[in-house]
Parts: structure tokens; C-alpha cells; sequence
């Protein structure tokens, strides 16, 4: 599936991803800016945080209570479309998506 990044500064870019692999290994395999990932998807970092485009939301199954643990942490406020983008695995069903960026993860 094919998902859209998109930058604090309004830059996009849409990457094409496989089907299993997550949202934070898509924008690191293309090497996109913004997504730090220190933990590498153990849900213990909090770097790889994103806001689901809300258009997306329903689509998006929903955060575990250990990704709604860990997303107290990140370097920029969560929002109700705040994810860990290491815990959004791509289907099918996700062809499209859109995911906003924050400005920073540190
Ligand atoms: Fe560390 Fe997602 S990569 S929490």
C-alpha cells in the first residue's frame, strides 16, 4: 500500500509500503526525515510518532493500552490522531493513507 508522509513544513511524499510492514519501517526503509524510530519498534521510544490524517482515523485499527501508555511521551503533544507509527501495520485496506509528521520527535 501506498502511504503519504507528510512534513511539518507541508513537503509530502508518498512512498510505496508492503503489506505487514509498519507505518515506521515504510518511512525508514525510504529514509524520510522526521522519523526517528531509537527503539527500532519496540514501543519503548516514542520517536516514531505521527498523526494519522484525519480522514484516515476510522480506518486505522485502534492504539493498544501500551501505545496509549507510551504516547505520553512524545516530544510533541499527542493529539486524538496520534499514533507510534511501529504499531500501525499496512493492509490492503490502507492504501492511501496519510500521515502527518511532527515538527519534532526529540
Ligand atoms: Fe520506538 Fe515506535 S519505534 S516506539
Amino acid at each position: 500500500p501506498a502511504v503519504t508522509f507528510v512534513q511539518a513544513s507541508g513537503e509530502r511524499r508518498t512512498v510505496q509500503g508492503l503489506d505487514g510492514e509498519s507505518v515506521m519501517q515504510v518511512a525508514r526503509r525510504h529514509g524520510l526525515p522526521g522519523i526517528v524510530a531509537d527503539c527500532g519498534g519496540e514501543l519503548s521510544c516514542a520517536t516514531c510518532h505521527v498523526m494519522v490524517d484525519e480522514q484516515w482515523l476510522e480506518a486505522v485499527p485502534v492504539r493498544s493500552p501500551d501505545e496509549e501508555e507510551m504516547l505520553e511521551c512524545t516530544a510533541e503533544m499527542p493529539t486524538a490522531c496520534s499514533r507510534l507509527a511501529c504499531q500501525v501495520r499496512l493492509t490492503p485496506a490502507l492504501e492511501g493513507l496519510v500521515v502527518h509528521v511532527p515538527r519534532s520527535q526529540k
